[in-house]
This record gives C-alpha cells, structure tokens and sequence, in this order.
C-alpha cells in the first residue's frame, strides 16, 4: 500500500486509510525498536536534511533517531548557525543543500505554511515538522498511535484537549486526525484562548468548565500555553491560568474513572499539569515520546517509498 502524497504537509490532506497505513507501519517499526539490533536498511540510499528554523527537543531528536534507525544519511541544520543569519532566503537556503542531492527536507518554522511554500518550490518531499499555529502532523500521528496502544481503536473514542487551543499546531492536527478516525473532539480552556468559528468549522464540542469536560473524556491532551505567540494578554495571569484549567491530582480523584492524560512537551509544571498528574500512572507522556521514533520512521519510510513510484 502507499501513501495518497506525496508530502507530509497536514493531517489536513490525509485520507482516514492513509493514517491507517502510517499507524499500522509504525507498529511493525516499534517491534524493530524492541529488538537488540534497533537498525533496518531500508533508506539507506536516502539522504535527509533536518531543516529547524525554531527550537525542538523531541520533533529533532526523534526524527534524526528514526533517520537513523532507517540507515538513512542526514544532515541537520539550525537557522540560529546557518547563513540566514546573513540574508539568506528560505528557498535559496534549501535550493543549495539540495544541490548537494538530498531526498527529503524534515522542517519546523515560526511562520505557518513555510513547508507548504517549500513543496511548491522544490522536488524534494518535505515532511511538515511543526509550522507555526498550522499544523505538527507528526505529533498527532504519535498521540493517535499512543492513545490505540493504550485504549484501543479511536472509533467512538472520547478526546478532550485542553488549553491554549488558538495557538497550538498540536490541537489542529489532532482535531483533524481524531475526527477523520471516528472520535469524539472536546476542547476546553478560556474563551479567549479558544477561537470562536472552532465549533462549526471543525465540528468540535466546547466547554469552559474543565471539571465537567474531564468527566466526559476518556483521554485528556494538555497543552501548553504557547506565550511565544501571543501578542495580548490573553488571560490575568498563569496562577490564575493554573486555577481554573491546570490539571490536578484533586481534580482528577474526583471523576468517577480513570482517565487517560496526555502532553506534547514541552510540559510547564504548575501552569497546565501538577507534577503529581505528569508522573503518575494515569500520564502517557514518555510513551508518547517513545513511540514518535517509530512514527516518524514509518511516515519517512512511506514517503521514500513513494519517491520511487
Ligand atoms: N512536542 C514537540 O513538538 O516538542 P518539541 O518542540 O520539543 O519538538
């Protein structure tokens, strides 16, 4: 089977069967990461370029890990250490690294639809890795596999996302992806920090009550308010913030079962999630880590494969 596109853009322009496919790839890929040799050669004649205009701690080491684990060649690039530092564009930046022949571009950027520029631009196959507050179809492929592995089949599933969703690549991708896969999407936070077209556009429920949506979900996703992208003050202050939408321990021995909680990273204790909720059992956090090295493997490898169609 192959992906329908060429690029990983969005969850956007994937169909349910090709999240289907990536999730069902990324399982075969977790066995290998299970195995003593952590290592297949099925790129090996691929080179990519990890390309990060905005600062990462799981999306980069993860991709350059599943790049490795694939046996194929990569080149990372910060823009903090390159020549745009010096004026250089976007598209003459990446027009000379792929004049030294690289397959596929892995980039991250501050400005939403920088990889959707890109695609147009170039013939290399570019793998979205976060743009701005677009989309990080990676991270919602990771929390959809995560949360199969932990509960089962999202069909019917109840998902809840709470927080800065205005601003959060994150959320969009995960509405997207849990929706196409039959579950229901709640999203919780302050009004002002959720955008008002969200219920009829993305068909999603809202609530502003974070005790009430907690009872209704049977996953919870934190996230964390994104302060670098907001030019407003958006609410009074993160102690009040933590007051009325952090997640706690009480909070949550009050509800009548257990819930499954979730966070993409980076975690703010204290403003979003209590230390005691983050490292808890009921947290899937460090899976959802471990499992974006066999995400992004299974996402890199269906893209080589189509490359060679
Ligand atoms: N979840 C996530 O994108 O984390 P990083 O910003 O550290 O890559």
């Amino acid at each position: 089977m192959q992906l329908s596109t060429k690029h990983l853009l969005g969850i956007k322009d994937l169909s349910a069967e090709d999240i289907s496919l990536i999730l069902a790839t990324a399982s075969q890929f977790k066995e290998v990461l299970q195995r003593p040799v952590k290592k297949v050669p099925s790129l090996r004649d691929i080179t990519i370029v990890n390309l990060f205009y905005e600062n990462s701690t799981r999306t980069r080491i993860s991709f350059e890990l599943a790049e490795k684990r694939l046996s194929a060649d990569s080149i990372n690039f910060s823009a903090s250490a390159s020549s745009v530092s010096k004026g250089e564009t976007l598209l003459d930046t990446v027009n000379n690294i792929l004049s030294m022949k690289v397959d596929m571009v892995v980039m991250r950027h501050s400005a939403s639809g920088a990889p959707h520029f890109l695609a147009k631009h170039i013939p290399a196959a570019i793998v979205n890795a976060g743009d701005g507050i677009n989309e990080h179809p990676t991270q919602a492929l990771l929390d959809a596999f995560s949360i199969q592995e932990k509960i089962g089949s999202l069909e019917g599933k109840k998902v809840l996302l709470i927080g800065d969703i205005m601003h959060s690549r994150v959320a969009l991708s995960n509405i997207y992806l849990l929706k196409k896969m039959g579950a229901e999407v709640m999203v919780a936070g302050p009004p002002t920090l959720i955008p008002t077209y969200i219920k009829e556009a993305l068909q999603v429920k809202v609530e502003y009550n974070l005790k009430k949506a907690l009872q209704w979900c049977d996953v919870a996703n934190v996230l964390r308010i994104q302060l670098e992208r907001q030019n407003q003050v958006l609410f009074s202050s993160l102690r009040e913030y933590n007051l009325a939408y952090g997640v706690s321990k009480k909070l949550l021995d009050g509800l009548q079962k257990e819930i499954v909680i979730m966070h993409p990273g980076p975690i703010n204790r204290g403003v979003e999630i209590d230390s005691d909720v983050a490292d808890s059992s009921q947290s899937i956090i460090l899976q959802q880590v471990e499992n974006g090295v066999a995400v992004r493997m299974a996402v890199l490898y269906l893209l080589a494969g189509k490359k060679a169609e």
